[in-house]
């Protein structure tokens, strides 16, 4: 066996290993335990004492400097896996942060919660009532009979069994005065649905805040100089209001409430209709009735009630020319609130 050859050859194989694994590998085939180097050790005994000392001092070179190469070459993969890994974890503690986009709630939500504090601040507490209402509540309870022609001022959604979804919150006022005496002061803001096409002022489902006070002496004065706190809060500047009668079943006397426009400011233009006026709710003193179908005595109580539309007062804030944009989950729009 050649040893300078064999030298040769293991110190290029060593230097052209690409990995510890394949130098490993290297070092089992000439070092390692049947490695053709310690093979040639292991038969040195067998020959004559002079070569044995010749060819032993040659192998034992040639073993010490390919260990050499190992170490070597073994030293610089180590190195070269190192720097890989570094750099592939490599962070620039100086580049600047990335801007995580959040989400924010929705105006709709906003404003809810809004009116809540406003009246909650008031002395109100906040009520809810079931998106899927009886007839019961939704009409009888609130002094619309059946088959009266008032009942189609509501465009109804009927699901089966006397079910639908309700046209309005009004019919909490009865199922809280069902379970709490007066006197009592309670908002009611959630969902209601109308079978209606839509268009840029209509929707099929709506945000309501319903409003209701009842107590031994309760007039129209209270419900002004209520509403009126509300308007001044929620606008954050002082607002011109004015109710008008009008016509609901559920009170008596009835009024419309009316604040002046706020992009004419009471001039005149397309969105008031040139009125100068934008109707926002509906109101009035509760009916004896209503009080009657939630089990109190008529003659004992007073209390008007109030049902605002919240997205008409949101787009007023901010000045919204179509209800459907609150709906169309357009981030465009939402992302301004
Ligand atoms: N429920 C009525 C509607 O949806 C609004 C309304 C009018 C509510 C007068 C009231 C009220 O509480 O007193 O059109």
């Amino acid at each position: 066996m050649d040893l300078k050859k064999l030298k040769n050859s293991a110190a290029k194989e060593i230097k052209a290993a690409e990995d510890l694994k394949s130098l490993q590998e290297l070092f089992k085939k000439y070092l390692g335990k049947q490695g053709e180097l310690t093979q040639i050790l292991r038969s040195l005994k067998d020959l004559p004492k002079r070569e044995r000392i010749m060819v032993g001092k040659e192998a034992n070179e040639v073993k010490n400097s390919l260990s050499l190469e190992f170490d070597e070459r073994e030293a610089e993969l180590k190195d070269r896996e190192v720097k890989a890994a570094q750099e592939k974890e490599w962070i620039d503690v100086t580049a600047p942060g990335k801007k995580i986009p959040t989400g924010s709630l929705h105006p709709l939500t906003q404003a809810r919660r809004k009116a809540e504090e406003i009246f909650q601040s008031m002395g109100f507490e906040v009520a809810e009532g079931p998106d899927i209402e009886t007839e019961w509540y939704n009409f009888d309870a609130l002094n619309i009979p059946k088959d009266h022609p008032a009942r189609d001022v509501w465009d109804t959604f009927y699901l089966k069994n006397g079910f639908l979804l309700r046209t309005h919150t009004s019919p909490v006022q009865v199922r809280y005065m069902e379970k709490n005496n007066p006197p009592l002061r309670i908002i009611v803001p959630g969902t209601v649905y109308r079978h209606e096409a839509t268009d840029p002022s209509h929707e099929f489902q709506l945000q309501q805040i319903e409003g209701l006070m009842v107590d031994k002496n309760i007039s129209v004065a209270n419900l002004k100089a209520i509403v009126g706190e509300f308007f001044k809060r929620f606008f954050e500047k002082d607002i011109d209001f004015r109710l008008r009668p009008d016509f609901f079943p559920f009170t008596e006397p009835s009024f419309d409430i009316s604040i002046t426009c706020l992009v004419c400011k009471g001039k005149g233009c397309p969105v008031c209709k040139e009125s100068g006026w934008l109707e926002v709710a509906g109101a009035g003193m509760v009916h004896p009735n209503v009080f009657k179908a939630a089990g109190l005595v008529p003659g004992q109580w007073q209390g008007w009630a109030f049902g605002f539309g919240l997205e008409r007062l949101v787009m007023l804030k901010h000045k919204i020319n179509d209800i459907r944009l609150f709906r169309s989950g357009d981030l465009r729009f939402l992302k301004q609130f």
